[in-house]
């Protein structure tokens, strides 16, 4: 998929582009209905809800099933970011969110590069987030929000929110968030929210600042979210776990675009489970030579 030369303009103006039923209901029923039983699992790649059963994030499912192995090497989702970049993209975070009916819970205002460049050392914010509804997504069930052209500011002052949800996140204070709003165009469009059907893709900078509420409808919102980074720009430390950022930074090679729809041989690396090395974290740099006792 190539984009044009006003897509390219858009993204560049406003931070996210937005593909409506992007992929088919049948090539998504797919990937629907391989999430219940991955959720199900005692895993520690599956994170769950403060306080709840619910599963808030699955991580890693690119290398133990076959269904989001081969979506992570989907070309309708790969080549435009490639594009965008110039440059061959390795997988950095792979998400499955589950934003449960009644159970989801908020994300706060964030950037995804803030938490990148502080806890994995990435370089600079060349990786692309792609969000790819598993559900249909509608007002009610905890839709993203963007503030449009925030990504201009480049890299926002973060805290290290530890409590507010299960998962630690850096997050922008309400004062900033109120200022880029307000820039963005205040009640007329300084918030959007890119709703609409299973199948749909959003692409996203990674310093587009966004949140999301939690789901107090009666319809789940499961939404993979995927990170491409550039090869060139691979994080420099280990510092969290493998199920969470990634550490093999070969570049993906897509596969037909047929892939969800056909069966096509894909390695799936932790079938029979994670190794105990993608729990070994580490703060020392890892394109640094150790120092001597
Ligand atoms: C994220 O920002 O990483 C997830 C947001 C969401 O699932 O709504
Ligand atoms: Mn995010």
């Amino acid at each position: 998929m190539k984009l044009s030369p006003e897509q390219l303009a858009q993204f560049e103006r406003d931070g996210y582009l937005f593909f409506p039923g992007l992929f088919s209901p049948e090539e998504t029923k797919t990937l629907t209905d391989a999430v219940p039983a991955l959720y199900a699992r005692r895993e520690a790649y599956n994170v769950r809800e403060k306080g709840r059963d619910a599963v808030r994030t699955n991580f890693a499912a690119h290398l133990y099933s076959e269904p989001f192995a081969k979506l992570a090497r989907h070309p309708r989702m790969v080549e435009p970011v490639e594009a965008l970049f110039g440059e061959k993209v390795y997988m950095h975070q792979f998400k499955i969110n589950g934003k449960m009916a009644f159970e989801g819970d908020v994300w706060q205002w964030h950037q995804d590069y803030g938490t990148w460049r502080n806890d994995d050392l990435m370089p600079t914010e060349r990786a692309m987030n792609v969000a790819i509804f598993l559900d249909d997504v509608n007002a009610f069930n905890g839709p993203l929000m963007f503030i449009p052209g925030s990504h201009k500011k480049g890299v926002i002052d973060a805290k290290h929110d530890l409590t507010t949800t299960s998962y630690p996140l850096w997050t922008v204070d309400n004062a900033l968030v109120a200022q880029l709003v307000e820039r963005a165009g205040g009640r007329n469009g300084g918030i959007v929210s890119p709703t609409g059907p299973a199948g749909s893709m959003i692409l996203f900078h990674s310093c587009l600042v966004h949140a999301s509420s939690s789901n107090l409808s009666p319809w789940n919102r499961v939404s993979v979210y995927l990170s491409l980074c550039a090869v060139s720009n691979h994080i420099r430390r280990f510092k969290r776990p493998e199920y969470i950022a990634h550490r093999d930074f070969t570049p993906i090679e897509c596969l037909p675009d047929d892939c969800l729809l056909k069966d096509y041989p894909v390695e799936l690396p932790w079938k029979n489970g994670m190794p105990g090395s993608a729990l070994v974290t580490s703060l020392d740099r890892i394109d640094e030579p150790k120092k001597a006792a």
